[in-house]
């Protein structure tokens, strides 16, 4: 199955990699996604850690930082993994190009964890994300977690038009010029990791608490809780 997307054009690898509005993510996005792959109570199990869809490679460095780990890092698209290996180019971290959907060049079981943030939105059917999930619980240890940052677009801002069924394509711009991504819903990455072999599957809807003063939020008419925004990290341990 072949695995094209926008980001095969060279433009859209730039742009996404010069693209401002991702520096949020670092305060609210990835570092939700690392404390999902924070080892438990009993060490957890180090070793090489596996990005899928790792893109220009800025995440994969501060996992392999933050971790001390060695990092496999793959991607579909030839044009994002040149901007990595020419722009994020780290001792610990390797860039492989994925074949489709599989990771032929992993062996079993031979991963210690894996994270994937903002790829499971970009894959057009549900065969397409359970057969990432199939291969990325394939490659893990059992015990390994698996950790995916995502948007949940049921509760997006920033769409003109909330889709009417799963699977349409959204189109959503990043700087100068446009993604596709795809309407999925955080239930049904929640079956699909649960098919393809997790067990505990949880979703964690992220929030301002703790990060933003919630006076500076009260102007608002809303019932009280906390202030959600779209962004959802799921985990999974393989069974
Ligand atoms: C929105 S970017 C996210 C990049 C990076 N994870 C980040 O957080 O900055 C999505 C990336 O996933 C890659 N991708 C999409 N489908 C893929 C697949 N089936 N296998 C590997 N990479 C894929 C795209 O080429 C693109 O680089």
């Amino acid at each position: 199955m072949g695995a094209t997307s926008s980001f095969d054009d060279p433009g859209v690898a730039a742009a996404y990699a010069k693209w401002r509005a991702r520096d949020l993510s670092w305060l609210l996005g990835y570092p939700f996604l690392f404390r999902a792959l924070e080892p438990g109570s009993d060490g957890g199990a180090r070793g090489p850690m596996l990005d899928v869809g790792c893109g220009h490679g800025e995440v994969a460095v501060e996992v392999a930082r933050r971790f001390a780990s060695p990092v496999v890092a793959v991607d579909a698209s030839p044009a994002m993994l040149e901007v990595a290996r020419r722009e994020h180019a780290h001792p610990s971290v390797t860039y492989h190009q994925a074949e489709g959907r599989r990771l032929d060049f992993l062996d079993t079981a031979s991963m210690a964890a894996a994270y994937s943030a903002f790829v499971l939105l970009m894959q057009p059917s549900r065969a397409a994300i359970q057969a990432l999930a199939d291969e990325v619980g394939r490659v893990l240890r059992p015990g390994a977690r698996f950790a995916v940052l995502d948007i949940d677009h049921s509760r997006s801002t920033i769409l003109a038009r909330r889709p009417a069924a799963e699977g349409e394509q959204i189109t959503v711009q990043v700087g100068d010029t446009e993604i596709h991504d795809y309407y999925w819903l955080p239930g049904t990455y929640t079956e699909i990791l649960e098919r393809a072999g997790f067990a505990d599957v949880a979703v964690e809807w992220l929030t301002w608490e703790g990060i933003a003063d919630p006076v500076l939020f009260s102007w608002r008419d809303r019932a009280p809780g906390p202030v959600t925004c779209s962004l959802v990290v799921l985990s999974g341990t393989r069974r």
